[in-house]
């Protein structure tokens, strides 16, 4: 760990970044601990002061570095995974199974079983996972098992249908509109030692509107009175939130915490008095806690003109930081070595890998910067490290700072930690 004492408070960003280029080289991901707690603090005090019951469930998939998933556990967030290997890590870094939420569509027998002897939130995502909870109660027939379930609906609001890439119908979960939910309820209530305690709709939109929310819950809410009034426990409305998006890369309004909790918990408060108990709600956030919370920093290793465009080369690759490769340029800042005079140009960042789409930004203009200088990316810590492959080049090691203590989170990779002597034939 390095630590900047308060003698060297005054320790310009440069020499900061020059001690750091020291000890984990010309490329590194700084995730920024504090910032985490507020995002967690600011999301969770939104839903709380609003409705008492309220657990957040971070989203693994989204961003499961250790050092991440470690603290938001010890801030009282739950796991919620859609794997075994996600499933195991939350078990690795100390979660109690009763605080994993087990969801996603393939979960094996042993997952399954897994999770029911630890008494995990377990939402069930179609038939054939039915199937293996009632194997599970033929090997176990004592037991009695509490199972969620994921729910599919038409999500169209104000006449158009928000999914991600325009598609029209979600491909996860029990359909209600052809009749696959209610089989699915008959099913699980006609077996005595199966309570069915939850329904999760998380759904994947490309306008993580507000109105979306008011959907999701409002549905699920009367599903639940219809069909599972006495034995509900819990209302899951998934993740998707909007989080701290700067407006150069969102296309529409970005939703506060507080407008998401005030449309979501003014129904819950207005229908849990058609429950036994009030019901738990969980919300899922994955991208809204961690997309602030880490920055990528590279050094410039060349500047180059070809025909009349300047490419400025850096020790980094679109895969570090929008492995989507979408084309919008990602919030930029430039910290230069030198005090000197810097020209003003429009120019490409580009990256290291042989692809001629590896580019970091397009068109940027600002002072065209020159070799050994600092390009740093915010809002990376969302998709991107779980994203990020081990092309043509190691991937960087990661720091976490909180407040001037720097600590590694993941050291920099070597070849055997890639190409694994245990793991490949030679
Ligand atoms: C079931 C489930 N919950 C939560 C999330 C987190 O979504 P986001 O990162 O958009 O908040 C996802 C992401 O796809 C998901 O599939």
């Amino acid at each position: 760990m390095i630590k900047f004492p308060s003698s060297k408070d005054n320790l310009s960003h440069q020499e900061i970044l020059n001690s750091l280029r020291e000890l984990y080289g010309e490329a590194f991901y700084v995730f920024d601990i504090e910032q985490l707690r507020k995002n967690y603090s600011s999301l969770f005090t939104s839903f709380k002061s609003r409705y008492d019951k309220i657990t957040v469930g971070y989203s693994y998939k989204t961003n499961y570095v250790p050092a991440l998933i470690k603290e938001l556990s010890s801030l009282g967030a739950y796991a919620e995974v859609v794997s075994r290997l996600e499933y195991d890590l939350a078990l690795k870094i100390g979660v109690n199974s009763e605080d994993i939420i087990f969801n996603g569509p393939f979960k094996k027998y042993e997952d399954i079983a897994l999770a029911l002897d630890g008494n995990s939130i377990i939402n069930l995502d179609s038939f054939y996972e039915i199937g293996k909870v009632k194997r599970y109660l033929n090997e176990n027939p004592q037991s009695q098992v509490k199972v969620g379930l994921r729910v599919s609906f038409d999500l169209t609001v104000d006449g158009d249908n928000p999914l991600q890439n325009k598609y029209e119908q979600s491909r996860f979960g029990f359909c209600v509109e052809n009749g696959s939910f209610e089989n699915a309820i008959s099913e699980l209530q006609s077996e005595p030692n199966i309570k069915i305690v939850g329904l999760h709709g998380h759904f994947s939109t490309s306008t993580r509107s507000v109105n979306v929310y008011r959907k999701i819950t409002q549905k699920l809410c009367d599903l639940a009175k219809m069909y599972v009034a006495d034995t509900l426990e819990y209302i899951d409305v998934g993740g998707g939130f909007y989080g701290n998006v700067p407006k150069s890369i969102s296309t529409q309004d970005v939703p506060s915490f507080d407008d998401y909790a005030n449309a979501i918990c003014s129904i819950m408060n207005k229908e849990k008095v058609h429950f036994t108990e009030d019901p738990l709600l969980i919300i899922e956030p994955g991208l809204a806690l961690v997309v602030d919370t880490f920055k990528f920093y590279c050094v410039v290793m060349d500047v180059k003109k070809n025909q009349n465009d300047y490419f400025v080369l850096v020790k980094g690759s679109v895969h570090n930081i929008k492995p989507t490769m979408h084309t919008k340029n990602m919030p930029m800042a430039h910290v230069k070595k030198s005090t000197g005079i810097y020209q003003h140009e429009k120019f490409n960042v580009v990256g290291y890998t042989c692809m001629e789409k590896d580019y970091l930004a397009i068109d940027h203009a600002g002072d065209l910067p020159v070799p050994g200088d600092f390009l740093i990316f915010n809002n990376v810590g969302a998709y991107t490290i779980v994203f990020d492959p081990p092309f043509i080049k190691e991937r960087p090691p990661i720091i976490v700072q909180d407040g001037k203590k720097f600590e590694l989170a993941r050291k920099r990779e070597k070849l055997n930690d890639i190409i694994n002597d245990e793991l490949y034939v030679f």
